[in-house]
């Protein structure tokens, strides 16, 4: 099943989600939703919230991105319950999209390494350092779970410049190819 698609301007997506428990016995088919959803939308990454779940879950497929670094030929995975041990690293910047912001996409400065400790779909725990655009898609998505979007990290100026494209999203009046769920006033 496909969810609807949380866009910016629904308080869910300023929320700090909260953490799953071992047994819920709805995660398995959450996970294959949310997997389905994000194929659908063309996403590299999707996190819980952006589909109406204040849940610390997401998902990210950068296999598609193997050819540009080909660590990532196998790095498609779950995080439940991530917790952010340090971010260190040079910073750089690439240009990031969400499925929450249609048709938004801005250059964003973070750092370049992030340990992380999460659970995995079977709720086996890691930590592990992840570097370059896998580092950026698990902050990017991390960072959904504490409410955060990637605009905040605009420059007032930028921020001031994509306000009334933001309304636009907000009052649903964006088209995307993927089904969304449009704020309510
Ligand atoms: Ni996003």
């Amino acid at each position: 099943m496909k969810y609807p698609i949380t866009v910016y301007g629904d308080t869910l997506l300023r929320k700090k989600a909260k953490n799953i428990e071992k047994d819920n016995p709805q995660i398995k088919e959450i996970i294959e939703n949310m997997w389905e959803t994000m194929y659908y939308s063309d996403g590299v990454g999707l996190a819980a919230p952006q589909v109406g779940l204040s849940i610390r879950l997401f998902v990210i497929d950068a296999t598609a991105n193997a050819d540009e670094d080909p660590e990532l030929a196998d790095f498609k995975k779950v995080f439940i319950n991530s917790e952010i041990i340090e971010i260190t690293g040079e910073e750089w910047v690439m240009n990031e999209g969400c499925l929450s912001l249609p048709e938004i996409r801005e250059d964003v400065t973070r750092k370049d390494e992030v340990r992380l400790k999460y659970f995995d779909e079977n709720f086996v725990e890691h930590e592990e350092v992840f570097k370059g655009f896998a580092g950026r898609v698990i902050q990017h998505e991390h960072d959904h779970l504490e409410g955060k979007l990637f605009i905040d990290y605009l420059s007032p100026l930028r921020k001031r410049l994509l306000k009334s494209r933001l309304n636009a999203i907000a009052t649903g009046k964006v088209r995307p190819h993927y089904r969304i769920k449009v704020p309510a006033k």
